[in-house]
């Protein structure tokens, strides 16, 4: 069997799907990496150092791949690099992304969505979602604190007291908690909110406070993901965070719900209300920003205040991010591979849950949904 590594091909991505540490444990006299020239320089990995583990370096990757491994969804080129009948693990945007699904489920491509890995303890360690929105989390941060022209700690200097910077973060899933923690080893004062009630807890262990209003057991689905609030709950949403836009300096956005575009929980008037030089990072940028000035893929001033829209954070933070990504990946393959061989079999909780094309069809039913009702 031969494993594909290809070089990402989307502007401004960093990440390689595997890394050579990982590389070294796959390799077996039944399975050989192919990596692509170049796919790993983006996170300061040669080609040198997959060869040094036993991988082959090949420019053209696609047609003696029997499973291509990569981070992105395929663009339209790869696509029809990607020969009949391969296997591919992925990410792939399957509710969005409706004629590259169709388009792998006409090559009779099996496909291994990575977004659809199921959120359970015993798939945590293969959760490229999770590992990457740790990274985006970080990152965010650091972005934050270069964009306001202020200390992020209290510091008491002979040339006076500096009082902390406010950071509040919208959304405490595992982004969220990450920028909470970065925020707050940086020295700054914390609020979060998020619409789950277990996400209090979360947020107060970490030092940070929680805001304040009533939140309901059921605005949480059976796997942990937020359910849609009602217009009424989001109007009361977005006058607590109004509030507590009016006295902070940066805001970082994660919110989002399973599925769907994300919610716009700033408005205008409150980036107006927002004071001269504070900032808004907005993660949710991806999936359409959870605030309405928001211009994806940009850096933007509005009302004296930069809105960052910036894409694929992840990105540059790239050594850590191919890290985890890698890892994720190769707990994935352990999974799928027995004895030398990937199997596709449907009893495998992670397989039913995450193969969205197989044999010519789609057969992940939530996609198949999307995709028919989209017609
Ligand atoms: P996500 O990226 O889908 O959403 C981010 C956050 O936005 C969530 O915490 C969500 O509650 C929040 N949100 C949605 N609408 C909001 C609104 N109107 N206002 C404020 N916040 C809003 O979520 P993520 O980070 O992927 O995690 C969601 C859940 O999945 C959590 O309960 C987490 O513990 C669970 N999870 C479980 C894993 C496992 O068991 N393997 C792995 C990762 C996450």
């Amino acid at each position: 069997m031969k494993i594909a590594i290809p070089k990402e091909t989307m502007p401004g991505e960093t990440r390689v799907a595997m890394l050579p540490s990982e590389v070294k444990r796959l390799k077996s006299d039944d399975i050989a990496v192919l990596v692509e020239a170049g796919a790993g320089a983006g996170s300061f990995v040669s080609d040198a150092d997959y060869e040094a583990v036993g991988a082959q370096i090949v420019s053209d990757i696609y047609p003696e791949a029997d499973v291509v491994v990569k981070v992105n969804p395929p663009t339209d080129d790869e696509l029809g690099k990607i020969t009949d009948g391969t296997t591919l693990i992925s990410l792939l945007a399957p509710f969005t992304n409706h004629d590259g699904v169709k388009s792998l489920s006409s090559k009779k491509v099996t496909s291994f969505c990575l977004e659809l890995i199921p959120r359970t303890t015993y798939a945590q360690s293969m959760d490229v979602l999770s590992s990457q929105a740790t990274v985006g989390g970080y990152r965010a941060v650091l972005n934050a604190a270069n964009h306001l022209g202020k200390f992020f700690p209290m510091l008491m200097t002979p040339a006076g007291t500096i009082k902390p910077s406010t950071v509040l973060v919208i959304g405490a899933g595992v982004a969220g908690l990450q920028a909470i923690a970065t925020a707050s080893r940086l020295g700054a004062k914390v609020e979060a909110f998020d619409v789950r009630p277990a996400a209090r807890e979360q947020v107060e262990s970490l030092g940070a406070k929680f805001l304040y209003m009533d939140l309901d057991e059921s605005s949480e689905t059976d796997s942990g993901y937020a359910i849609e609030m009602d217009d009424e709950f989001i109007r009361k949403e977005m006058e607590l965070l109004h509030d507590a836009a009016k006295r902070v300096d940066a805001i970082i956005t994660t919110a989002l719900i399973f599925g769907k575009k994300a919610p716009i929980l700033i408005k205008d008037y409150m980036v107006e209300d927002m004071h001269d030089g504070s900032c808004i990072i907005d993660m949710a940028a991806e999936n359409g920003g959870n605030c309405e000035l928001t211009e994806p893929g940009k850096v933007v001033t509005k009302h004296g205040v930069v809105i960052d829209g910036s894409l694929n954070l992840p990105s540059e933070v790239p050594v850590h991010a191919s890290q985890m990504f890698s890892k994720n990946i190769a707990k994935l393959l352990s999974d799928i591979i027995k004895e030398d061989k990937l199997e596709v079999d449907f009893e495998n909780e992670v397989t039913k849950g995450c193969v969205v094309t197989h044999n010519g069809e789609i057969v992940h039913e939530m996609t198949k949904k999307i995709i028919e009702g989209a017609k």
